[in-house]
């Protein structure tokens, strides 16, 4: 059953005229109209299958059937809320503490990522008595008004930074002010929060938290140097604040060696508040804040309730279960290492080939490309990487770019995505900047191509067929 009403273009244009204009599609020319999905594809109205590298939210496979069965099954039972008992509600806590350090032991389950962040910012007001909050530039944190407040993503381009915000460097040592070859760029970096500090303490302010991406993926899928969390955490605890590692799009297991991305700076490092959501419920939207005793007594103290109408009903936390289980037995945190590694490895066989590759960095099936013009410089090649992204969706392989210059090609897939996935995927890079495939393309399209993205001079081309 495709599931099909109306033809594609009778969708489109339905789209357009029904919803919000600011609700962007992937591939705003080409629009692609998806009617079903198995593991790491998804298939168009065409019965065209694409592989989809980027989708972490369909974290253990698209439609899983032992997590489309424990939503059928919950569904057939009981859905409520809250405000009674149910097993299913504090079996999936318990089962979620085992992967978390002993101190994050109370849980607040919510429907959305924004929501579970939006909490958090609550949990550590409450707690600390204070307002501010501290970012890392280019983050992103949701789509609520509060978090916009603090997603210089966002707000840069909207009424700009609240007085109450505080926006520290990018541990990003490839392009950022302390690089890959500083001595402690941890430390460098984490000495940006307290100098932060100390300024925003000039001018009467307090810290409530510092709010980071554990692996920052809208900035530019950026691994940050060793040692930086805890040292951050150091100088934010230190004034008074809590230290908030949002893994909403990296945690359960991506990274591989570990179940979350904060574990990845060390076994001593504990945040005060994790947040989570998108892979949690393979596409069923459940999200949660977890914190220490210390933080939720606190948030209790004010007497009054936290309610959440949908948040952590019976099948929302039976779908929970059931990925805990997928992960567990189809060991997909083994999986992300083993194929995340290959797949690292055969794009640095690509870095020695294509001056265009700048850096490769990640963790398991967490995985950025940062494309350059120019390697010494490390311009970013963003107009080159958007047409790989348009060419490779004609090689029905879907991927995109992220951050704050969108010359970063991200890989963060399904965690089923095999080897030769990747092997596909990169063969597929390494034909289109050898320039095999853009042969094809006539003066014509590269002329259009050009005048959409202002690039002028295409690197990918080869001198013959520039127009
Ligand atoms: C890092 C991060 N935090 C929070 C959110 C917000 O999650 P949601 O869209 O589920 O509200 C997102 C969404 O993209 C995100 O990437």
């Amino acid at each position: 059953m495709s599931g099909e009403l109306y033809s594609k273009d009778e969708t489109l244009e339905l789209r357009k005229r029904l919803v919000g204009p600011s609700c962007k599609l992937f591939f705003p020319e080409t629009p692609m109209k998806i009617v079903r999905a198995e593991g790491q594809y998804i298939f168009d109205e065409k019965g065209r299958r694409y592989l989809d590298c980027i989708n972490n939210v369909s974290h253990v496979g698209h439609c899983h059937p032992l997590v489309v069965k424990a939503a059928h099954e919950q569904n057939q039972l009981l859905n409520t809320n809250t405000r009674y008992l149910h097993d299913t509600l504090v079996e999936y806590a318990t089962r979620l503490s085992k992967t978390l350090p002993d101190k994050l032991c109370i849980f607040y389950f919510l429907n959305s990522g924004s929501e579970a962040n939006d909490l958090a910012l609550r949990l550590a007001r409450q707690y600390t008595n204070h307002q501010d909050v501290i970012v890392l530039d280019h983050a992103y944190h949701g789509h609520l008004t509060s978090l916009i407040d603090i997603s210089p993503y966002k707000f840069r381009k909207l009424d700009g930074q609240k007085e109450w915000v505080h926006v520290v460097p990018l541990p990003d040592t490839y392009r950022g002010p302390y690089r890959e070859d500083h001595e402690d760029a941890g430390a460098a970096y984490a000495s940006e929060v307290e100098k932060a500090i100390d300024e925003a303490q000039g001018k009467n302010r307090k810290i409530a938290a510092f709010f980071a991406e554990s692996l920052p993926s809208v900035a530019g899928h950026i691994i940050p140097p060793a040692g930086y969390f805890q040292k951050v955490a150091g100088h934010v605890r230190g004034a008074g604040g809590v230290f908030v590692a949002d893994e909403i799009q990296v945690g359960f297991g991506r990274v591989g060696k570990h179940f979350w991305a904060f574990q990845l700076q060390g076994e001593g490092f504990v945040p005060d508040i994790v947040t989570m959501g998108k892979p949690m419920g393979n596409g069923h939207p459940i999200a949660c804040a977890v914190t220490t005793k210390e933080i939720a007594d606190a948030f209790t103290g004010t007497g009054v309730e936290y309610f959440n109408t949908f948040g952590g009903n019976p099948v929302s936390c039976a779908i929970g279960l059931a990925v805990l289980d997928v992960i567990e037995k189809e060991a997909l945190m083994h999986r992300a290492t083993d194929v995340g590694t290959y797949m690292m490895e055969l794009l640095n066989r690509q870095k020695s080939k294509h001056r265009m590759i700048g850096d490769i960095r990640g963790v398991g099936l967490f995985i950025g490309v940062d494309l350059v013009k120019d390697q010494e410089k490390r311009t970013p090649a963003t107009a080159e990487a958007d047409f790989i992204i348009r060419r490779l969706k004609e090689e029905r392989i879907v991927l995109s770019t992220d951050g704050p210059h969108a010359n970063v090609i991200k890989f963060k897939p399904p965690m089923c995505f095999s080897k030769e996935d990747a092997k596909l995927v990169v063969d597929a890079i390494d034909k289109i900047l050898t320039g095999a495939i853009l042969y094809s393309y006539t003066h014509g399209e590269l002329k259009e191509h050009e005048a959409k993205t202002g690039a002028t001079n295409h690197p990918l081309l080869p001198v013959s067929i520039k127009g």
